[in-house]
């Protein structure tokens, strides 16, 4: 995992070369100074020497300074070092879920996903950053702190030899335990985003439905949760604290006592032990910041398992290795596609891996270039997943679709996506102004172009009815339109694109009748050379498409033209009926 992770490094990499060195210029710098205090004590004020006080003064000034120095520069590299990665791990992270396909997408919540591009990225940053400036420089400073006690008095570091033992076990204890109260508190972050997440997405339908004291109490459970788990966790790690003073003290204690003796016979300058005493507790300040490091390391083990997890996620939608179709080649034959479109007895099931039933069995049919094809049937019948095939934003379980006789897995993405124009049920708009949005269609577009799509898809009268026209700005996700407005724009942006295909997946359904018929008037005026398809409640929209297909729970119930269709088909003969004007529905 470290491996993968320090990957992201990228630039920084310098940094984490470079810091080490400063780390042991800081630490040199910073333990001579107890070593000259020793000297002012133990030589200058027993001689009287002020002289050599004021110089021994100065040397400690000057190396306090050089501490100073190369703490501040190890701090400057280490935050770069670590900034650095953490922007590295985002733009990884982000670029990595933008390629995830719609089945990808499947298995990861938005909220997790927000989590782990935040928070969890958050944590490994400051955990890299601690471990850069605590790892190298705490075994430094306990071994050369080491090596200085035992160099002022051999006897005297027997203290240690019982001190940094019982600090060790004792804060491992304590944080082992901890570690084990802190891996769930990531989980409960993940259920506080989704809860938060969900409620600003539906806040419209919250309020609709008056749940705001249900929201407030679910938000408060949540918040509750992660906040108690969040203070059993500290509440056992702060215990370090007092384990460390009573450790730190009694060495302190100890040291006097037995140092003290042996000032008292001569054996040990009054200095030496006072510079003893600080490297003391140089020594255990040390260890203590190594079991910090641990604890921190461990809390963001789980934070760096859940970035590799995305990181590694497998892209199940991939451009193959040699796409037989792809943006530059058959540049001359293909410049935009026929548009045929051929289903060849194609079954799916969203959990590929899983037992889960199949949501279309044995689909077969083809539509001829420039020819409508409308899909009409019940709700959960299968028919975006059927559409959803076309431009691959899922793999077929089996079975193949072809696009122009070209099996859809062999087309590079970008040209398969090129030649095919969605209108997903679920469509977003994003903020910015209405032209913006329009462009997405096709960057290059000139106004005329866009005012013919936005004529077509009947969006130009109530764009022009804005004050601002093809400026006005939506809000998030084009909150200030009405779903039927929301609906003709995405149609417009589609249209705009000239696709080979255009897939309408319900995309009138907001619509007033008058209007969709003019939409779908336009559509077999300007669209002739563009093979259509049509996904509709009503038989109104459909009865002029070329070919219908009745879905039924996953399998062509019938296929046909209206007349034939009326004439064979139960099922669209009950639908027929059902829609009616004036008619009485049996029963
Ligand atoms: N992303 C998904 N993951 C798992 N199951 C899904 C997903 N989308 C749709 N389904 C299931 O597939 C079936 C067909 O859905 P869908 O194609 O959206 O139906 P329709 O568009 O005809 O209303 C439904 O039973 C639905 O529960
Ligand atoms: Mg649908």
């Amino acid at each position: 995992m470290i491996k993968k992770l320090s990957m992201h490094l990228g630039q920084y990499k310098k940094y984490v070369v470079l810091i080490p060195f400063l780390v042991f210029l800081d630490v040199l710098s910073e333990l001579s100074i107890p070593l000259l205090m020793s000297r002012i004590v133990d030589v200058g004020i027993v001689n009287s020497d002020i002289g050599y006080i004021a110089r021994i003064g100065l040397y400690m000034v000057l190396l306090a300074c050089a501490a100073i120095f190369f703490g501040v520069l190890n701090m400057k590299y280490t935050s770069l070092a670590s900034q650095g990665f953490g922007a590295n791990l985002r733009e990884a992270l982000f670029s990595r879920v933008q390629e995830f396909s719609f089945n990808n997408i499947d298995r990861f919540s938005t909220a997790s996903l927000v989590t782990r591009l935040t928070n969890d990225v958050n944590n490994l940053q400051f955990t890299f950053m601690m471990v850069l400036r605590m790892l190298l420089r705490a075994p430094m400073m306990l071994i050369i702190a080491f090596f200085l006690a035992f160099s002022i008095n051999a006897r005297l570091s027997i203290i240690l030899a019982i001190a940094i033992p019982l600090l060790s076990v004792s804060v491992w204890l304590i944080l082992s335990r901890a570690v084990k109260l802190f891996t769930p508190v990531q989980q409960k972050i993940d259920n506080l985003n989704r809860i938060v997440q969900e409620n600003l997405i539906g806040i419209r339908v919250v309020k609709s439905f008056v749940r705001e004291d249900h929201e407030k109490e679910k938000f408060r459970e949540a918040n509750d949760d992660y906040t108690q788990t969040a203070i059993n966790a500290i509440s056992l790690a702060i215990l370090n604290m007092p384990v460390m003073m009573l450790v730190m003290n009694g060495a302190t204690l100890a040291i006097i006592w037995f140092g003290g003796n042996m000032v008292y016979f001569g054996d040990l300058g009054a200095g030496e032990l006072v510079s003893f005493i600080s490297y003391v507790m140089q020594i255990l300040f040390s260890v203590m910041m190594i079991s910090m490091i641990f604890l921190l390391s461990a809390r963001a083990q789980a934070s760096g398992e859940r970035v590799v997890e995305v990181l590694d996620t497998n892209i199940d939608i991939r451009d193959s290795d040699q796409p037989k179709v792809s943006m530059a080649g058959n540049a001359s034959e293909n410049k935009t596609g026929k548009g045929k479109v051929e289903f060849r007895n194609v079954s799916f099931k969203y959990n590929q891996s899983g037992s889960g039933e199949d949501v279309l069995t044995n689909i077969s049919f083809a539509a001829k270039p420039g020819e409508v094809v409308a899909i009409i049937g019940g709700t959960g019948t299968g028919k975006s997943t059927l559409v959803n095939l076309i431009p691959r934003l899922y793999d077929v379980t089996e079975g193949a679709v072809l696009v122009d006789d070209v099996d859809v897995r062999d087309y590079e993405l970008e040209k398969l996506r090129d030649l095919t124009g969605v209108v997903l049920q679920k469509n977003t708009l994003f903020s910015g102004s209405i032209r913006e949005n329009i462009l997405w269609g096709n960057h290059d577009a000139s106004q005329e172009e866009i005012e013919t799509a936005c004529r077509d898809a009947q969006a130009y009268d109530f764009i022009s009815s804005f004050p601002n026209g093809f400026d006005t700005e939506l809000g998030q996700g084009g909150v200030n339109l009405s779903g039927g407005q929301k609906q003709r724009l995405c149609i417009a942006r589609a249209m705009l694109k000239k696709p080979a295909i255009l897939i309408l997946d319900d995309s009138t359904s907001a619509v007033d009748t008058a209007t969709e018929a003019k939409i779908r008037e336009s559509f077999y005026r300007n669209l002739a050379d563009t093979t259509v398809f049509i996904i509709a409640q009503r038989i109104s929209s459909v009865r002029d498409a070329d070919t219908i297909i009745v879905l039924d729970d996953g399998k062509i119930s019938g296929m046909g033209t209206h007349q034939q269709l009326l004439e064979s088909n139960e099922i669209y003969k009950e639908i027929n009926l059902s829609q009616q004007e004036g008619v009485l529905v049996n029963e």
